[in-house]
């Protein structure tokens, strides 16, 4: 039984500007630094803002499941409501609620096989651009070939001159968000440093009005043809509400940005972390070599090829837990509540850390350490629910989980029976805590053929 909460609530005495320069200069380390002081629970005071952290899985679980009514999204993810309009990740209250029941089939199990197939091919593709003995980036590589597929499970095309607006577009408006709302500079106002003509400003709305037509000519090709074409569209489409209504185009465009966004970085850097953490684990990435030429006996991978790539599937869960994609989380409180013994008052901000958490020891020993054998079923039964949420939990637990946890077990296996890859002695790791969390300086690789060159399967 782990513990309950080691800590009654303690106001961190740190002065406020020290904390926030602190944090902008190094959230990672000051976060983890401040759980270790202050435990589990703690809260500190921001001109008259109060902040309540929770770094303890039960905690969080009374944050995003017990308590979830009292709870609205944090100002964290809403500031992209320039980008992402009312879309699921930035929406809230009845309208979500509808919504989310709304968008949810697109991502029901029996869709998944069709985009399982999609993925295969869109990396089997990857494979055959690749050139033996050279070396690439795979902060390059990894969002190019994960925007393909969400590009393609989205509107079922192939895109080519299209898919670029959307590929310069999305890094604009993502630097955009970073520079006004994630910098120390955003305490001035996002608002007022979005108004100003910027260059970056200038270049995100362009970049927006660009894939917004791109998104535009998309749904009425898709109206036009009217049937479901077995893409995350289509169902979007014939979603209606109780009273038989379907979406707005304007609503359509917010869904279709958000699922583009919010399903195509976060898969890159999860295969990018773990491409580097089998480069330097060589006894894991054998074994993932080993599974993978099993399972698949020089064939394609498929949907129903999931269950037995455990050990591929182990890998990737560990990687989250080291470098989880989306690492802190924010929420306000709409109303006083009593929160994990304490008493928080309406409008405080929770903060939850998804980095802090899974490299809490008491959870993981050796949190540091990449051990794949930590997902095994007993293992995994052995921890508290939350002191694992790479995709959040309740309600707004991510959409896309089983879509991701599909994507990087085929990409992974599919590019590990063609490639063997190799860190460059030149490549320079560090991490950039970001939008999502990435390495700081990209990550040279090199590549080295594995047996004959790769074929296209399943038809294709
Ligand atoms: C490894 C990949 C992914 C990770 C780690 C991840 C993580 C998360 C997390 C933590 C949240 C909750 C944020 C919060 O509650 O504040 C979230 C929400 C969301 N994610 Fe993902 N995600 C991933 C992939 C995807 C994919 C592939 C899609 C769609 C194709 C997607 C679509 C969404 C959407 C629409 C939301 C908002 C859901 C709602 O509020 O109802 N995500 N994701």
């Amino acid at each position: 039984m782990q513990p309950v909460y080691t800590a009654p609530t303690q106001t961190v005495p740190l002065l406020p500007l020290r904390l926030l320069i602190a944090f902008f200069r190094d959230p990672l380390r000051m976060l983890l630094q401040l759980a270790h002081q202050y435990g589990d629970v703690f809260s500190f005071q921001v001109g008259k803002q109060r902040i309540i952290v929770l770094n303890h899985p039960d905690a969080i679980r009374e944050l995003l499941v017990v308590q979830h009514e009292h709870i609205r999204k944090g100002d964290g993810v809403m500031q992209r409501d320039n980008v992402l309009g009312r879309g699921l990740a930035t929406n809230d209250g009845p309208f979500y609620k509808k919504q989310r029941r709304l968008v949810q089939p697109a991502f029901h199990r029996q869709r998944l096989t069709g985009y399982a197939q999609t993925m295969v091919e869109a990396a089997l593709q990857q494979a055959w651009t690749w050139c033996d003995g050279t070396t690439i980036d795979m902060v390059q590589e990894m969002p190019h070939l994960t925007l393909e597929i969400v590009a393609k499970t989205l509107f079922n095309a192939d895109m080519g001159e299209e898919t670029r607006v959307i590929e310069e577009g999305l890094p604009v408006t993502l630097e955009e968000f970073r520079k006004n709302a994630l910098s120390l500079g955003a305490l001035l106002g996002k608002d007022l440093l979005r108004r100003l003509p910027f260059p970056i400003n200038i270049r995100s709305k362009r970049a927006c009005a660009r894939m917004d037509q791109v998104i535009a000519r998309m749904i009425d090709e898709h109206r036009q043809k009217g049937d479901d074409q077995g893409d995350l569209l289509s169902m979007l489409l014939l979603a209606q509400d109780e009273e038989g209504h379907g979406m707005s185009d304007r609503q359509l465009r917010d869904e279709v940005m958000t699922l583009m966004i919010a399903g195509h970085e976060t898969v890159a850097f999860t295969l990018i972390w773990t491409w580097y953490l089998l480069a330097v684990n060589p006894e894991a990435k054998a074994k993932v070599q080993l599974e993978v030429d099993r399972v698949l006996s020089g064939r394609a991978a498929t949907f129903d090829d999931l269950p037995h790539l455990d050990y591929t599937r182990r890998v990737i869960m560990e990687t989250m837990r080291l470098y989880p994609p989306v690492w802190i989380m924010d929420r306000r409180t709409l109303s006083d509540l009593t929160l994990a013994g304490i008493s928080i008052p309406a409008g405080a901000r929770v903060v939850v850390s998804q980095y802090v958490v899974h490299h809490d020891p008491r959870f993981y020993p050796d949190p540091d350490r990449f051990d794949p054998d930590r997902w095994t079923p007993e293992r995994q039964a052995s921890r508290p629910k939350f002191a694992y949420f790479p995709f959040g939990g309740g309600p707004r637990i991510c959409i896309g989980e089983s879509f991701a946890l599909t994507e990087c077990i085929l990409l992974l296996a599919t590019l590990s029976q063609h490639w063997q890859i190799e860190l460059s002695p030149k490549a320079c790791v560090e991490l950039q805590p970001s939008v999502t969390l990435r390495p700081k300086y990209g990550i040279e690789m090199i590549l080295h053929q594995r047996g004959k060159a790769p074929s296209v399967a399943n038809g294709s």
